[in-house]
């Protein structure tokens, strides 16, 4: 094995397995920066990972910008979520979109979530090559490529399902699933009011739902109707509202399936912000929210059950860590997070509400005051609350698992190179 593979595959079973084994070795004496953190050298904190050896690296160690997760709140996130589901006898097919790490996904899976939602077929192709199952691929597949991909993954993977929305896709998919000798399970989508795909709800979805059943290599499983225009709506009885009339348009396709003797085993739909609307609504089985795990400033307020205009059901566990770069202006600091790191205006800076983001560059943000305290000073490292989680972790391969300021872990975001980039 080259050294090249061993740390890609390190990277991600290594985290996925019990970090103990590798905590045995020690690391080289480290010298402290300015900053506070000790200056590892980039080979050295590579190795340092590759072994899974995190004593002593903390936060401060840490080149940046970074992605950092706070173990604490994450893992209350997936606890809030997993007891609702629980309680409410709805099932979680969490939503990858937003993380794409194997390493997150799979405390999603053992938190209780059935299986996994993915917006890609190369997430869907990182989650299945990690060994998850019952992955939902939430777009259709269309052309030889992605036809020939679902194809190969359904063949891997009998617990497989990709939505379809026009009965050309269900032809030629039935067509490739005949030729490599197989069935492909398949959810019909239905549009409950995005414009961007599925079928329109009604006859429309009964006659697609027909033609799955007569295709002689494919297996309705159920239908799907996600309404993201549901998701951020500003206050939660305006969003229950809203997500009541979506879901509503999807239980009459249902129902009319159900009439015409179709069997209908999986509803499919809702969000982070409707997950405790759509588990009242009779008839839904599945939720399919991505946010709640890390969460982001779009969802932060858009409102909780409780009238409050914050949305804290669940607290924020992704942050991107970054350095005070240069300091020469009254009520201004740059700071090394700009627009390769997605930072936007609409971020937060955690802990320091004092304190506002703005975009500057590609490799430079800006934070600004009228008054803080502490003023922010060369050097110092502060974490960005990102504005849309999918955008952010878009850019960065790792997650570094924080308690506190220690480092524990380190999560893979995988998707982004080779044959798997699309
Ligand atoms: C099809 C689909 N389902 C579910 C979700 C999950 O939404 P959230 O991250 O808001 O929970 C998304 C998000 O865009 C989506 O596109």
């Amino acid at each position: 094995m080259t050294r090249r593979s061993f740390l890609a595959t390190t990277a991600v079973s290594g985290s996925l397995a019990s970090a103990s084994s590798a905590t045995r070795r020690t690391h080289a004496p480290a010298m402290f920066a300015a900053t506070g953190g000790r200056s590892y050298s980039h080979a050295e904190l590579e190795a340092k990972i590759a072994r899974r050896d995190f004593r002593g690296l903390t936060k401060a160690d840490l080149p940046t910008p970074n992605l950092i997760l706070d173990e604490e709140v994450f893992a209350r996130n997936l606890k809030t979520m997993s007891g609702h589901c629980e309680r409410t006898g709805f099932n979680l097919r969490a939503h990858v979109k937003v993380h794409r790490s194997p390493e997150i996904a799979k405390r999603q899976i053992e938190a209780g979530s059935i299986g996994l939602c993915c917006a890609s077929i190369s997430e869907c192709e990182v989650m299945i090559g990690a060994g998850m199952h019952g992955i939902l691929w939430t777009r259709q597949p269309a052309g030889p490529n992605t036809i020939s991909r679902v194809v190969a993954l359904a063949k891997r993977d009998s617990t497989f399902m990709t939505v379809v929305d026009d009965s050309i896709i269900v032809g030629q998919l039935d067509e490739a699933a005949r030729a490599a000798g197989i069935t492909v399970k398949v959810v019909v989508d239905n549009d409950v009011g995005i414009g961007r795909q599925g079928v329109k709800p009604g006859q429309e979805a009964v006659e697609l739902s027909k033609r799955v059943m007569k295709a002689k290599n494919l297996k309705l499983a159920g239908l799907m109707g996600y309404s993201g225009a549901a998701s951020h709506t500003h206050g939660w009885q305006k969003r229950k509202q809203v997500s009541e009339e979506a879901i509503g348009l999807l239980l009459e396709s249902v129902s009319l399936c159900r009439t015409a003797g179709i069997p209908v085993e999986i509803v499919t739909g809702g969000s982070t912000g409707t997950y405790n609307i759509d588990s009242e609504i009779k008839g839904m089985t599945e939720l399919q929210a991505g946010s709640y795990a890390l969460m982001d400033t779009k969802y932060k307020y858009v409102g909780s059950k409780s009238g409050g205009e914050a949305y804290d059901d669940f607290g924020v566990s992704l942050t991107v860590l970054t350095t005070v770069i240069s300091k020469h202006y009254p009520n201004k600091v740059a700071i090394d997070a700009g627009n390769k790191s997605a930072t936007q205006p609409t971020d937060e800076v955690k802990g320091r509400p004092d304190l506002t983001v703005a975009r500057a560059g590609a490799e430079y943000g800006a934070l600004h005051w009228e008054q803080a305290d502490p003023e922010p000073k060369l050097g110092d490292q502060f974490e960005l609350i990102t504005s849309n989680l999918d955008m952010t972790t878009n850019y960065y391969d790792r997650i570094f698992v924080c308690q506190r300021d220690q480092v524990v872990d380190v999560y893979s975001i995988l998707g982004r190179k080779g044959p798997s980039q699309r």
